[in-house]
């Protein structure tokens, strides 16, 4: 790969509620001069999410959006919408942004709008996937990059990490080892969109012009 200069990188916002390990993990691998990306700003729905201090720590620009200032779904989307095109992004980046989004949103940046969620999806939509993999019996887990569609956790999946499932583990522990995953699987992802290389077609998502199977491309954390 050529190096890539600031200015034809890809230009990627990521939007976040809490901690931002994830976002960590994206900006970590954007200051990597051959980085295909820049994060060119990070916005919150909680002004006192943690994340915005690891971006600002980054010199990457922030904004927050708080949903408790807006009456109702419509006014947020269309407000965290302004927020976010005025960074004018190729890509959006959705890392532990726990609101539900729109269909006006998702369509506005269909096929370049990203989730990470901690579940192999299609299994354990929505809350608690760690605790509700352990509850039935589950010997694996993981983590699942995915376009976002009006589906909630439904678009199709990317990339998978898949973890054990280990005697003795608890929420947290599983939830650790699933997350070590998630910060690889997601700057993965974003450098294969960067690169030109990632597109999303009607029912899934194509890598290299090739569709990827329907759980997205498979890493099993056991063989790596
Ligand atoms: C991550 O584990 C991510 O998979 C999850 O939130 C966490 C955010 O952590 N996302 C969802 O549950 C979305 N439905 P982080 O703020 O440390 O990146």
């Amino acid at each position: 790969m050529s190096e890539s200069t600031g200015n034809d990188r890809c230009r990627v916002v990521v939007l976040i509620s809490g901690s931002g390990t994830n976002l960590q993990a994206i900006i970590d691998s954007a200051a990597d001069a051959e980085c295909p990306y820049q994060v060119c700003a990070v916005i919150s729905n909680k002004p006192e999410a943690y994340g915005l201090t690891r971006a600002s720590d980054g010199g990457i620009e922030t904004a927050v959006v708080n949903h408790r200032d807006y009456l109702d779904r419509e006014g947020f989307d269309t407000a965290l919408i302004e927020a976010i095109d005025r960074y004018a992004p190729d890509l959006v980046v959705l890392a532990g942004f726990m609101r539900i989004l729109t269909p006006g949103f998702v369509r506005h940046y269909s096929g370049r709008l990203l989730n990470i969620h901690p579940s192999l999806l299609p299994k354990y939509q929505g809350l608690h996937t760690h605790r509700r993999a352990l509850e039935a019996g589950d010997r694996e887990h993981g983590a699942t990059v995915h376009f976002v569609t009006e589906e909630l956790d439904g678009g199709p999946p990317i990339v998978q990490a898949i973890v054990p499932v280990e005697d003795g583990d608890t929420a947290d522990t599983l939830a650790q080892r699933v997350q070590m995953q998630e910060h690889l699987i997601y700057p993965l992802a974003v450098q294969w969109f960067a690169e030109g290389r990632l597109r999303m077609s009607t029912d899934r998502a194509e890598l290299d012009g090739h569709p990827l199977p329907p759980s997205g491309h498979r890493i099993d954390s056991r063989r790596t």
